[in-house]
């Protein structure tokens, strides 16, 4: 197994799944395989328990495997992909596990045979090199299946849950991919518009939550996907206070922000099927504004 991007969730994957016995190679940038290499990959988790585990680190796929996990963000995804050649990768499963909705096409245009969507809801942050911290009270993947890779998926899915993770198979892809956005969408454009976690957003900005949530929910039913607003609104009452989304944290610490990958596909999907979404767009333009300001 190949992990693409040893941060919070895949240095998470990686440590899991190594710690449950997969061989398993990380791919990496330079000074972050150096500090793997070296010291492992060290996890600090309430769910899993504290770890250290020995991986392989490489800066490229160099050798045949059966799975990619894709873990990097979406605006680190491109130049990343330059380490999984595609006469590499052969008929490997490559499955990305960021947030959105347009990169696994994207994906698609470069493994065109065996991109395998999936998602992964957990709190997890990379604190240095090598060392992940896991701070929810929940960790669960849902991974879409279809006819052709079925019998892999169902091994890759066997594997992530003896490794401890709770894993659950789809058939529809893209209401597996607009159920995460559903709630994460609205979650990570407030957090970080207002520069505060969930228990901030629910006391000061409930009503454009409310608004958010019933605007990317009319977005994902025009995709084709089911959504149900009363229940993510119910989600979104129930999250815990401390919850912080990673686009909030890229924010504070000066980082480029997923903004068009999870705000931005909304709008484009959104313009496509002709669905007014102004105060999603009020604050993608918002935010844009602050990014530029700050570039
Ligand atoms: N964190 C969460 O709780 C969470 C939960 C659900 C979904 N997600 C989604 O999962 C995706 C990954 O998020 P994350 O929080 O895990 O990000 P992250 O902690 O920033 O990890 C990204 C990793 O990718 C590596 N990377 C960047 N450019 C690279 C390149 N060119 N080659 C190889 N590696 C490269 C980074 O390396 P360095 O370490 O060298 O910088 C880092 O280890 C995002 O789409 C996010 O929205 C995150």
């Amino acid at each position: 197994m190949a992990v693409l991007g040893p941060g919070g969730v895949g240095g998470l994957l990686a440590a899991l799944l190594a710690r449950a016995g997969t061989s398993v190679v990380v791919l990496a940038g330079e000074s972050t395989a150096q500090a793997i290499a070296e010291r492992g990959l060290r996890l600090e988790s309430r769910l899993f328990g504290n770890f250290g585990v020995m991986v392989e680190t490489a800066p490229r796929l160099q050798s045949q495997v059966d799975a990619i996990l894709i873990t990097v963000k979406a605006t680190q995804l491109e130049r990343a992909l330059e380490r999984i050649p595609p006469e590499v990768a052969g008929r490997a499963l490559v499955i990305p596990f960021l947030n959105g909705i347009d990169h696994v096409n994207f994906l698609r245009t470069r493994y065109p045979e065996n991109v395998v969507a999936a998602t992964i809801r957990v709190e997890v942050a990379r604190v240095e090199p090598g060392l992940i911290r896991q701070t929810s009270p929940f960790a669960s993947a849902s991974i879409a299946t279809s006819a052709g890779v079925q019998d892999r998926v169902e091994q890759l899915a066997a594997q992530l849950r003896s490794s401890g993770l709770e894993v659950s198979l789809r058939e529809d892809e893209t209401a597996m991919l607009w159920d995460k956005l559903a709630l994460l969408g609205p979650l990570a454009l407030l957090t970080t518009h207002e520069r505060g976690n969930v228990g901030v957003i629910r006391a000061r900005r409930r009503d454009d939550a409310i608004a958010l949530i019933s605007e990317v929910a009319a977005v994902a039913k025009a995709e084709g996907a089911s959504p149900d607003p009363e229940a993510t609104v119910r989600l979104f009452d129930a999250a815990p206070e401390s919850f912080e989304t990673s686009m909030q944290r890229d924010q504070a610490t000066g980082r480029p922000l997923e903004l068009d990958a999870i705000g931005g596909a909304v709008l484009r999907h959104a313009a496509r099927a002709g669905i007014p979404v102004p105060v999603t767009a009020r604050l993608v333009e918002d935010l844009r504004e602050r990014e530029s300001k700050r570039a």
